[in-house]
Parts: structure tokens; C-alpha cells; sequence
């Protein structure tokens, strides 16, 4: 079976994160993002995945390689100019004539796709949407099922008001099982969404449409900062199933200094005496100095933390520098050669 991946969006909402670094590439837990999802097709017997690129195309390339390691036949699409989701999955799943699952490329769960491809094929269904109930729908595309579970309306972006006069709380959750037939409803090298214009004529022409609830999954567009620290901590406590912890790398961490079990950091960290380490995720090279309390937080590659910082809920981009005593409190978010100088506090 085949899946594509649509990685092509530019990220702005994940930004700064995203100024150097593309969207699916950003790291959870030290790991490239796509690669949970990666994992997660290999999982559920997916080993034919294209990925769908518009932005920084040769960078993803680059990081993910073609696959051989992960034991998946990965595929590089990229767009002359960007298609809008349903353009793109058009673009990208050509000639393809099976039934293909697709993925938002920010999105990382632990659902179990063999069980929604199951259930798409019991039904005979031409489009299977996965689904999850959110507080606040009107980020998504909100949809709404009938007993049966076929859809009946699907609204992206829905305002307040009208998500008030609907009976859901249901988002579609970005990964879709999709016969080759839903092809037929984009015309190849057209800009096309999904949301605003695909989704609707399937459900014009009464095709079989389904909707597959996902209630005790985990689930999470990890679009917005927020989101994505938040990744990194559910990863961490263990929240999402079926992924193993990644390894500690080779480190030098002063004897004196405490790490907690649940923190975890690549290769070529050093830790300092009398630093502590909470709930965190450390990149390649990170250095902290002595005293300094790093919590809850993500560090990337090649960062220096200075002595006597404290650090927490905070995300810190690649090779920036934290000077001495600073505090850095919770919700900061920092770019890539961010530059604070001691004392500072953000
Ligand atoms: N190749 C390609 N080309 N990919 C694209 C393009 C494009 O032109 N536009 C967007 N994408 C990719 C993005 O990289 C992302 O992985 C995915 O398609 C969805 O786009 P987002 O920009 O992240 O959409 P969203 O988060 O606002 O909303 C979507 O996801 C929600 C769930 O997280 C919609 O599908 C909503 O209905 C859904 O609820
Ligand atoms: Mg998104």
C-alpha cells in the first residue's frame, strides 16, 4: 500500500522554529518529526510512502534520506509551485491506483492505522476521514457524522457562531484513507484544497464518505510553538504508544549534576556541575553551565546555556547563546543564533 505525506506547507505558524529549519523536519525528542510518521506507516505494513514538498525541498531530502534505514521506499514529489492539499496529493499519488492513505505532515499520533484502513475497506468507503474530538474546533476543519458514521457536512475553519448552531465537536484529524477514484476530482497540476474544495464535492455527489472516531488516541497538530513543546513533553512522559524512547547519546555530564529519568539528550552534550536537567530534551552539542536549571524545555543542536540560567517551558533553537544568569520563563520561544546576553531576562 502507499501513502503520501503532504509536507509541503512553509510553517509560518510554527515560527521561528521554522526560519531555518522546515516543518517536518523540526525535532521531537531529538528525532525528525516525519519520522514518527514514517514509523507509524511502516507499523500498520506501509512501506511505499511519497512525500509531497513545495518548501525547502533538498533540506527534507537531505534529512530523511531515501528510506533504506527505516525499511520504507521513500519518494520525493516536489511541486513547480505550491497545489493546495488536494492539488498536491493529486501530484503526487499520479499513477498511483490503489488506495492510498494520506498524512498532514504536522501531525503526530499514535493511532492505529490498520484498524482505520480496516474499517475504511468494511465499509466500502471512497474517502475514510480519521476524527478527534477537540474543545476548541474552530482552529480545524470541523465535521459532523451521522449515526452511521458517514459525513454529512465538513466546514473548515469554522467561525464561533457557527460552530454554536452545530451538533460536533468532531475534527477531521488529518489523515485520510482515500480510493483511487478521488482522483478523479482534481485535475493534475491544479491548485486544489482538500478542505474547501474536495471534501465538499464528495459530499455533493453522495459518494461513501465516512468519518472514524478516534477516542482514546493520542492526537496533535504540532503547528504552534505551544504545540510543539508540548510534543516533546508527551513524548517524553510516555503518552504515545508504541514509539520507543529515544536513546541517550554519548555525553559528558558532570557527576555533580542531576538529570531526571524522563530528560533525554543526544550525543556530545555537556552538563556542568550543580546544573539540573527536568523534564527536557537537550540536542546535539547542547552545553549547560554549572548551576544553571533547564525545565520542561527544548533545547536544539549547539546551544550554550551559561552558567546560573533558569530555564523553563521554553523552546531554544539551534546554536544560540544564553548568557550568564539569565531566565528564560515559560511560553519563550527562540529562533536559531539567538544571542541573550547575561542577566537577560525574556
Ligand atoms: N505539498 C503541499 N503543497 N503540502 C501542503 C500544501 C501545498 O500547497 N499546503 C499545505 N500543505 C501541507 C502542510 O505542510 C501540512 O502538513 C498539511 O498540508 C496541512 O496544512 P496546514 O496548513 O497545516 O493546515 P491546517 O493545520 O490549517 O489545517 C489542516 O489540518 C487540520 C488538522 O491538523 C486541515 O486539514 C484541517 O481540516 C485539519 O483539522
Ligand atoms: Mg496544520
Amino acid at each position: 500500500m502507499h501513502a503520501v505525506i503532504l509536507a509541503g506547507g512553509k510553517g509560518t505558524r510554527l515560527r521561528p522554529l521554522t526560519v531555518y529549519t522546515p516543518k517536518p523536519a523540526v525535532p521531537i525528542v531529538n528525532r525528525a518529526f516525519l519520522l514518527y510518521q514514517v514509523e507509524m506507516l511502516r507499523r500498520a505494513g506501509i512501506d511505499e510512502i511519497t512525500l509531497s514538498l513545495s518548501y525547502q525541498p533538498d533540506k527534507i531530502e537531505q534529512i530523511l534520506g531515501d528510506g533504506a534505514e527505516l525499511g520504507v521506499n521513500l519518494r520525493f514529489i516536489t511541486e513547480p509551485s505550491p497545489l493546495g492539499t488536494g492539488g498536491a496529493y493529486r501530484f503526487a499519488a499520479d499513477g498511483i491506483d490503489d488506495t492510498t492513505v494520506v498524512l498532514n505532515g504536522d501531525i503526530l499520533t499514535d493511532l492505529d492505522l490498520a484498524a482505520l484502513i480496516e474499517a475504511h475497506r468494511t465499509r466500502g468507503a471512497a474517502a475514510t476521514l480519521a476524527l478527534k474530538p477537540v474543545e476548541d474546533p474552530s482552529r480545524y476543519g470541523l465535521v459532523v457524522t451521522r449515526e452511521d458514521g458517514t459525513i454529512e457536512n465538513f466546514l473548515e475553519k469554522p467561525t464561533r457562531e457557527s460552530i454554536s448552531d452545530l451538533p460536533s465537536n468532531t475534527i477531521n484529524a488529518g489523515i485520510y484513507v482515500l480510493e483511487p477514484s478521488i482522483m478523479d476530482l482534481v485535475p493534475l497540476g491544479e491548485n486544489r484544497s482538500f478542505e474547501y474544495d474536495v471534501f465538499p464535492v464528495i459530499l455533493e455527489r453522495g459518494l461513501p464518505f465516512y468519518g472514524y472516531t478516534m477516542d482514546h488516541e493520542y492526537w496533535r497538530d504540532i503547528g504552534v510553538p505551544e504545540s510543539y513543546l508540548n510534543a516533546n513533553l508527551d513524548m517524553l512522559s510516555g503518552r504515545l504508544k508504541g514509539f520507543a524512547a529515544q536513546p541517550n547519546g554519548d555525553a559528558d555530564i558532570a557527576t555533580a549534576a542531576a538529570i531526571d529519568s524522563r530528560s533525554r539528550f543526544a550525543a556530545g552534550v555537556v552538563v556542568k556541575p550543580g546544573a539540573k536537567i527536568l523534564n527536557s530534551v537537550l540536542g546535539p552539542g547542547v552545553q549547560i553551565g554549572e548551576k544553571t536549571v533547564i525545565e520542561d524545555s527544548v533545547i536544539w543542536a549547539h546551544t550554550r546555556v551559561a552558567s546560573g540560567a533558569e530555564v523553563s517551558g521554553a523552546v531554544i533553537g539551534r546554536s544560540c547563546h544564553i548568557g550568564r544568569n539569565a531566565t528564560i520563563r515559560p511560553g519563550s520561544v527562540l529562533g536559531d543564533k539567538s544571542q541573550l546576553t547575561d542577566y537577560t531576562k525574556v
